[in-house]
Formats: structure tokens, C-alpha cells, sequence
């Protein structure tokens, strides 16, 4: 394979791409090489990387998976998956190149042949191309397998760096376990091979460039923070609402639901950004440091408090608002049981018991099949303490922080309209992302292999961090199991179940429509 030249920088970019220093020679593995999240997410990514010059000059890919193929049909397939899912434009002969870096080896999981492949392999683009020993291994099998990887890994000697000055990482992909022992039990194992700095649990959502921006709102203006508790915010509500329904997924996500897949790692990674004391430094220490405590400090969730601060749903049949194409309900879904009771919408008010934000309950919201696709932290500051403006319907102020898909920020306030009555409105100041540096959605798993391999895990998990997070969802998870649900209970195409606004519209609040 001839040494990949870097690729030539010739797609529109945004200030902070370009901003993003290259990473060390290194050779990058996929496990699951031929599966799903690797063709729509990783490969693309990583050539999103390179078109940006992100990655460094020299590097290798090597895809490994049970589908037997050569290097040659796995770059066209890496090919075809760039030019299907990647954000760049891309360009037939950056393609090329990229494609030009890619190595297959096939093998089962559990055989330590295959592995010896791998590490021939391996050490044949180590000397080709002089990668100073540096490897990244990316798990993006189904979880099952992960115990299994790391532990031929370890029997194959790629666990350890090769010298001094080589570096070996691995990203695990979520769901990290299925439940606070299984995730303690992969951590243990993960721990017994691997030292916790080597490891990186990623949680794409903290590679969105709102979601940092979060920490930078907070943390990089005097103007926010002083209002930032429990004595301006009303409450705050955090929204992931996607469009689609599950799709080709039903075998993992009939054994997941939205608790695991959304609530447990996406949600409350939000929530702990918003909910944190300030890091004393922005570091990978400090700043996970101050997200756990803010899991350790939300209630623990008791068979009371889910029978009255939770609420789970499933789609039935519907169609989206202004299209009356029919949808199918979850259970018509290719893959789905005929009786699940799956989860596929949650809500829940969660309380954070510290000085902060003693009283001020964050209501999280996420499902599937709902209206809009759109991922907000919406920051609801309290009504004005006297209102000299007589009948007038006055809102309260709301920081809004849109995730996706149109990335920015807004704050709502009041304000007079011409005229001669003393008449109000409410308005918006926007800041727009796309309008003010151009550039679409950039891909999260880009900033974050980046970062891997810049060897900075700042926005990764730690092992406490994902344990908090099961402990949290866990009894939530133990009481669904438990209890049965009349489901399907939202129409595909509606905002879910009429329980979720009845959660606000007891606290006397409402859910944003966004
Ligand atoms: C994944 C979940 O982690 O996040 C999916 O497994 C979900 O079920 C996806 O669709 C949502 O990610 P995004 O970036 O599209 O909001």
C-alpha cells in the first residue's frame, strides 16, 4: 500500500476545523468494520478528518469484522459509504486517497489467529509507513463483544505500547453494559487490560459543537453564570426528539429502549454540563470531576418517585404533522415483537439536590417518531418578581441552547411594540452557528476521534461517570421490567403521551414547543 499523502484542503471549512491541530502518525482499528455505526458515522468521519487535514500526515485504517472481504472491497465500501454520509463535499480524488489507507482483516472475535493477523498486519503499516507504534482501536461491534476484543487484545500483546514514546487507545462505544453490574463488570474487565487513560467511552453527543459551546456559554462570559441557579432558573427542560422510528435496529433496540439508549448516557451527560460547578481547569480531571458530582447529586429515583416523575411511551401508527403518509406503530416495525412494550419516549423530572439547584427540577424528554427532530437545553428563568405591566400575558425568559439540527443559541425576552399603547411581545436574539461561520452539521465522532487521538478525554466517560449514570437509571429500569405498561400510548407523528405534559402541568409549567 503506498504511504498516504495527506489529502489536499480544497472543501469550504469552518474556523474551528481548521483550528483543530493534527494528530500524531498512528494506525486507527475498527472492530465491526462492516456494520452499521462504521459505514454511516466512523468512516466518514475519519475522512472528514483527513480532508481537513486533521489527521496526520501519515496513518493507516484497518477494518476488522467477521465478513470475509479485501482490502479493495472494503475502500470501495469505504468509498461509497463517504460519498453517502460524509458532511465535507467530497471530492473524487480526496476519496481515492483516503481509500488508499484502508487494510481489511477479517477473523472471528474470539480467535486469537485473527488476531495475530491483526498484529502482523499492524506492524507491516507500523514499518511501511513509520506510525511510531501509535494504535487506536475503535470497538464499534455489537457490546457483547467487547470483553471478548479486549481480551485478545491483551493475549495478541496490543494492549501495551510498543515503546516509550508509542501510545495505544481504545474508544468503547455505547451502551457501555445494560445495567449498573453489567457496566461494572465491562469496566473491570475493560481495566484489567487497559489502563483507565488508555480508555475512552464516548458519548457522541459531547462532540457536538453546541454541546461544548455549552461550557464555553457558561464558563467564558461573566453575563450567564450569576443567574445560573436555583434563585433566577425556574426550571430547566432538556428535548432529544428525533423523527425516526427504529428503523434497522429493532435487534438491539428491543433490548434496550430509550431509557438505556437516550436517558442513561445522551441526557444525563446534558444535564451534568448544565447542572456543574465551574472545572477549575479544562481538563480531562477537573471537568469530569465536577459532571459526576452533579450525578451523584440527583436524587436516586424510588418506586414512588417513578410511579409519579417518569413516564414511558411507545409509538402506534400516525403520520407526521402536514403529510398524511400512514407510519407504522413500533410494533408493525421489522424486528419488533407483536406484543413489546419497549419504551421508545421517556420523560422525567429529575432533581439535583445541592445548593445550586435545590428546587429547580430539570424535565427530560426524549422519544422517537416524534414531530420534529430537534435536540434543545432549554434554561427557563423565573417570572419578573412584580409585574407593573397590568394585563398583559407576559412570558418568562428562556436560554435556549439548540443542539441540532440548526445549532445556536437564543434568548427570549419582552418587549414593547411601536405604538402608542403599551403593548409587549416577546422576541428572540439569535445566534446562529451556520449564519455566523458558515458550514453545516459537523460530525460529533470527528471532534472526538480527534481528540483520541490528541489524547485528550475530556469529552469521553470515565468509569465512575458511566457507573453514576446506571445507578441513576437503573431502578427506573428494574420497575419498567416489573411493571407492565398499556402501550402503544402516543400516535407516531405527536408530541407522546398525554402523561408527559400532565408531569409539567402539575408543577403548573408546560413542555416548550420547539
Ligand atoms: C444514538 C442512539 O446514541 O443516538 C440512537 O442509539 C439515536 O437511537 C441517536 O437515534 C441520536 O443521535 P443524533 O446525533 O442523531 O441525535
Amino acid at each position: 500500500m503506498p504511504p498516504t499523502q495527506q489529502i489536499a484542503d480544497t472543501s469550504p471549512q469552518r474556523e474551528s476545523v481548521k483550528s483543530m491541530s493534527p494528530a500524531d502518525p498512528c494506525t486507527i482499528v475498527i472492530f465491526g468494520a462492516s456494520g452499521d455505526l462504521s459505514r454511516r458515522k466512523l468512516l466518514p468521519a475519519l475522512y472528514g478528518l483527513a480532508a481537513q487535514n486533521c489527521l496526520a500526515r501519515r496513518f493507516a485504517i484497518i477494518g476488522f469484522a467477521r465478513t470475509k472481504m479485501m482490502d479493495e472491497a472494503f475502500q470501495q465500501s469505504a468509498i461509497d459509504s463517504v460519498k453517502q454520509f460524509a458532511d465535507a463535499n467530497t471530492q473524487q480524488q480526496e476519496c481515492k486517497e483516503f481509500a488508499q489507507a484502508l487494510a481489511y482483516v477479517s477473523g472471528d472475535y474470539d480467535d486469537p489467529n485473527a488476531f495475530v493477523k491483526l498484529k502482523q498486519r499492524l506492524e507491516e503499516l507500523d514499518r511501511e509507513h513509520h506510525l511510531h507504534g501509535n494504535r487506536l482501536f475503535y470497538l464499534a461491534t455489537p457490546p457483547d463483544i467487547y470483553p471478548v476484543i479486549v481480551e485478545q487484545l491483551d493475549k495478541a500483546g496490543l494492549a501495551n505500547p510498543t515503546s516509550e514514546k508509542s501510545w495505544v487507545r481504545i474508544i468503547i462505544e455505547k451502551p457501555f453494559g445494560r445495567d449498573l453490574a453489567s457496566a461494572q463488570k465491562l469496566n473491570q474487565t475493560v481495566l484489567k487490560f487497559f489502563e483507565e487513560q488508555q480508555v475512552y467511552r464516548i458519548d457522541h453527543y459531547l462532540g457536538k459543537d453546541t454541546v461544548q459551546n455549552l461550557l464555553v456559554l457558561r464558563f467564558g462570559n461573566g453575563i450567564f453564570e450569576p443567574l445560573w441557579n436555583r434563585n433566577y432558573v425556574d426550571h430547566v427542560q432538556i428535548t432529544a426528539a428525533e423523527i425516526l422510528g427504529v428503523e434497522q435496529r429493532a435487534a438491539f433496540y428491543e433490548t434496550a429502549g430509550a431509557t438505556r439508549d437516550m436517558i442513561q448516557s445522551h441526557m444525563l451527560q446534558l444535564t451534568s454540563l448544565v447542572a456543574m460547578e465551574p472545572p477549575a481547569a479544562f481538563d480531562a480531571t477537573a471537568v469530569r470531576n465536577e459532571k459526576i458530582k452533579v450525578l451523584q447529586s440527583i436524587r436516586p429515583f424510588s418506586e414512588d418517585s417513578i410511579r409519579t416523575d417518569v413516564v414511558r411511551g411507545q409509538y402506534g401508527p400516525g403520520s407526521m404533522p402536514g403529510d398524511n403518509a400512514p407510519l407504522a406503530g413500533y410494533r408493525k416495525e421489522p424486528g419488533v415483537k407483536p406484543d413489546s412494550t419497549t419504551e421508545t419516549f421517556v420523560a422525567a423530572k429529575v432533581q439535583i439536590d445541592n445548593w445550586r439547584w435545590a428546587g429547580v427540577p430539570f424535565y427530560l424528554r426524549t422519544g422517537k417518531r416524534l414531530p420534529s427532530r430537534v435536540s434543545e437545553i432549554a434554561i427557563q428563568f423565573r417570572r419578573a418578581p412584580h409585574l407593573v405591566f397590568r394585563g398583559q400575558d407576559l412570558s418568562t425568559n428562556a436560554l435556549v441552547l439548540n443542539v441540532q439540527p440548526d445549532e445556536g443559541i437564543s434568548i427570549s425576552f419582552n418587549t414593547k411594540l411601536p405604538g402608542q399603547e403599551m403593548k409587549l411581545k416577546t422576541v428572540t436574539m439569535d445566534f446562529s452557528y451556520q449564519k455566523e461561520f458558515g458550514g453545516g452539521e459537523r460530525s460529533a465522532y470527528a471532534t472526538l476521534i480527534n481528540d483520541c487521538m490528541r489524547g485528550d478525554a475530556t469529552l469521553f466517560d470515565r468509569a465512575d461517570g458511566v457507573e453514576a449514570a446506571w445507578a441513576l437509571v437503573n431502578p427506573i429500569l428494574d420497575w419498567f421490567q416489573n411493571h407492565k405498561s398499556k402501550v402503544p400510548n402516543y400516535a407516531a407523528g405527536s408530541w407522546g403521551p398525554h402523561e408527559a405534559d400532565e408531569l409539567l402541568e402539575r408543577d403548573g409549567r408546560h413542555w416548550r414547543n420547539p
